[in-house]
C-alpha cells in the first residue's frame, strides 16, 4: 500500500478498527477514510453503494460488525445474523464493483466447530457442528469468508480473510450485558475494589481455556497480511497459547488490586471448552505477537482507568 493510498477502515471506532487506524497512522498513511454507523449504516445497500462510488477507496479493512459476548450473541440471534450478513455483503460487493485493490475481512475464532480438534487449524472450517450460543454470528462470519473466496475465484478480486482469536485492548466494550470476558472481569473487579465488595461473581466454572491477543498486535498482523498475503484460504491470528478462565480471572484480580473472593456461578454457560488457534501458517509467514498477556492486561487496565467515564456510561 502506497503511503498516499485511499484506505477505508470500516468500524474505526471499535476496538479492532481503532487499533488498525493507530497502526496505519504510525506507518505514515495519510488518506484514511472513516464513517461512524450514524453517518453510514453499513446494512443499507444503497447508502454503501453511493459511499463507495463517491469515496473510491483503494484498500478496505472490514472491521465493522455487530459484536458481543455469549449473552448478547444468544439473545440477539436475529440481529447478529442479519446485521453481519448485510454489513459484509454490502461492503464486499461494492468493493468488487468499484475495483478496490485489496480488502481484508475480519472474522473470529467462533467460526470453528464446537468440538474441533485443538489447536484449531484453518482446514477444520465446516467440519462439524457450531457452538449453539453463537451459531448465527458464526454463520455470518463463515459467509464473509466464502464471499471473499468466491469474489476471488469468480472475479479475481484480491480479498483476504483473517480470523482473530479473543481480543482485548483500548476501546473494548465494558457494558456488562454485551461484553466479552476480559473487559467484563476488569470492570467487575474494579467496581468491587472501589465499593469494597467482599466477592465478585464470575460466570461458569472457570475451566474453559481461552487464548487472548492484544488489539495492537492484531492490527499489526492485519497490516502484515495486507502487505504480504494474497491467497484464498483465510488466516488464523492469535498467540498460539491459552490459559484457563480461572487463571485469567486471578491475573486480572491481581492487576486491579481487588482483595476479595471470586464466586463462580456455575448456572451460567461456559461456552466452548477450549478455543486455541493453530497459528503456524502465520508464524511461517514471519509474523508473531509481541505483547504478552500480563503486560497487555496491565496496559488495558491503565486505559480503562483513563477512559472510565467514556467506557462506563
Ligand atoms: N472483540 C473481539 O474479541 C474479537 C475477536 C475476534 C474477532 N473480532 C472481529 O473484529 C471485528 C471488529 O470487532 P470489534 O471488537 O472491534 O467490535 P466493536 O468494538 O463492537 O466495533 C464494531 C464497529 O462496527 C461498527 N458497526 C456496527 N454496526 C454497524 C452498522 N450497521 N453500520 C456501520 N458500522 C457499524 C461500529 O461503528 P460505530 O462505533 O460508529 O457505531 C463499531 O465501531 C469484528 O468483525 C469481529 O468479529 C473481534
Amino acid at each position: 500500500m502506497e503511503k498516499q493510498a485511499r484506505i477505508y477502515v470500516a468500524g474505526h471506532r471499535g476496538m479492532v478498527g481503532s487499533a488498525i487506524i493507530r497502526k496505519l497512522q504510525a506507518e505514515g498513511y495519510t488518506t484514511i477514510i472513516t464513517r461512524t454507523s450514524s453517518e453510514l449504516d453499513l446494512r443499507d445497500q444503497a447508502a454503501v453503494a453511493s459511499f463507495f462510488e463517491q469515496e473510491r477507496p483503494e484498500y478496505v479493512f472490514l472491521a465493522a460488525a455487530k459484536v458481543g459476548g455469549i449473552m448478547a450473541n444468544n439473545t440477539y440471534r436475529a440481529e447478529f445474523l442479519y446485521d453481519n450478513l448485510m454489513i459484509e455483503s454490502n461492503i464486499i460487493h461494492q468493493a468488487y464493483k468499484t475495483s478496490v485493490k485489496k480488502l481484508l475481512f475480519l472474522g473470529s475464532s467462533c467460526i470453528y466447530p464446537k468440538l474441533a480438534p485443538q489447536p484449531l487449524k484453518e482446514e477444520y472450517l465446516l467440519s462439524g457442528f457450531l457452538e449453539s450460543t453463537n451459531e448465527p454470528y458464526a454463520i455470518a462470519k463463515i459467509t464473509g469468508i466464502k464471499l471473499c473466496e468466491s469474489y476471488r475465484s469468480q472475479y479475481g478480486c484480491d480479498f483476504i480473510s483473517a480470523m482473530p482469536t479473543n481480543l482485548y485492548g483500548p476501546n473494548d466494550n465494558y457494558d456488562l450485558q454485551g461484553s466479552h470476558v476480559l473487559p467484563a472481569l476488569i470492570r467487575k473487579f474494579h467496581e468491587a475494589k472501589i465499593n469494597n465488595q467482599p466477592t465478585v461473581e464470575v460466570w461458569g466454572t472457570g475451566s474453559p481455556m481461552r487464548e487472548f491477543l492484544h488489539a495492537d498486535d492484531l492490527a499489526d498482523a492485519c497490516f502484515f497480511l495486507m502487505e504480504h498475503y494474497n491467497d484464498e484460504l483465510f488466516v488464523n491470528i492469535g498467540t498460539g497459547e491459552d490459559v484457563t478462565i480461572r487463571e485469567v480471572a486471578e491475573l486480572i484480580k491481581e492487576i486491579v488490586g481487588f482483595e476479595g473472593e471470586l464466586r463462580w456461578n456455575t448456572e451460567k454457560p461456559d461456552g466452548t471448552p477450549r478455543k486455541l488457534m493453530d497459528v503456524s501458517r502465520l508464524h511461517n509467514m514471519g509474523w508473531k505477537h509481541t505483547t504478552e498477556l500480563k503486560e497487555g492486561l496491565e496496559r488495558t487496565y491503565q486505559d480503562f482507568l483513563a477512559n472510565e467515564v467514556l467506557y462506563v456510561e
